[in-house]
């Protein structure tokens, strides 16, 4: 996608706009987070909804990859240690992509042994799987990305940001 293009289209994702893709594989899912990492900018905090091995981890493979911040396979679940932090860049800026996954937190409070504040920074963009379960933090997101599975392999990616601006 020319620079171009994805600036104007980042415009769009600011006015609360939808978008929807339908892939057939992982492979397809991982070219949709590559296109979503042109489409989101820092500093964002974006949720990442679906079931287990809905693909939102595979997602994030993409993301990483079109940012230059680490190789498909290097990108794996932060199940245990609960956030992965990468560094890579976007139309020459620094840009930290940070993925978590607070599945196992139990208590919003614990958020804060994440470091969750430090997180929001300037050039950070969050994605979090299972966020939605913390009324803090469906609150502070910019916006979600939700994969609904569909026939055998097949799945359905829908981006939606907010439309208005949110406080933090
Ligand atoms: N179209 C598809 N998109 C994404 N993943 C797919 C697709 N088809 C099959 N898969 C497989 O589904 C699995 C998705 O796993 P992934 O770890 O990305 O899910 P997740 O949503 O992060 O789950 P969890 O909540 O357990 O962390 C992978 O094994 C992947 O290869
Ligand atoms: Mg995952």
């Amino acid at each position: 996608m020319a620079a171009g293009i994805s600036r104007e289209v980042a415009a769009m994702t600011k006015t609360g706009t939808t978008k929807v893709w339908k892939t057939a594989s992982s492979e397809e899912t991982i070219a949709v987070g590559r296109e979503l990492a042109a489409l989101l900018k820092p500093p964002q905090m974006i949720l990442l909804r679906g079931g287990m091995g809905a693909g939102k981890t595979t997602l994030m493979k993409g993301m990483a990859e079109a940012l230059g911040a680490a190789e498909a396979e290097e990108v794996t679940s932060p199940t245990f240690t609960l956030v992965h932090e990468y560094e890579g860049e976007q139309e020459g800026a620094k840009v930290r992509l940070f993925h978590l996954d607070v599945y196992r937190l139990e208590q919003e409070r614990q958020l804060e042994t994440l470091g969750w504040e430090e997180l929001r920074a300037a050039d950070s963009l969050v994605l979090v799987e299972w966020g939605d379960k913390f009324p803090v933090l469906a609150q502070q997101a910019d916006g979600e990305i939700e994969i609904e599975p569909l026939e055998g392999d097949g799945r359905k990616v829908t981006l939606r940001m907010k439309a208005e601006a949110k406080s933090s």
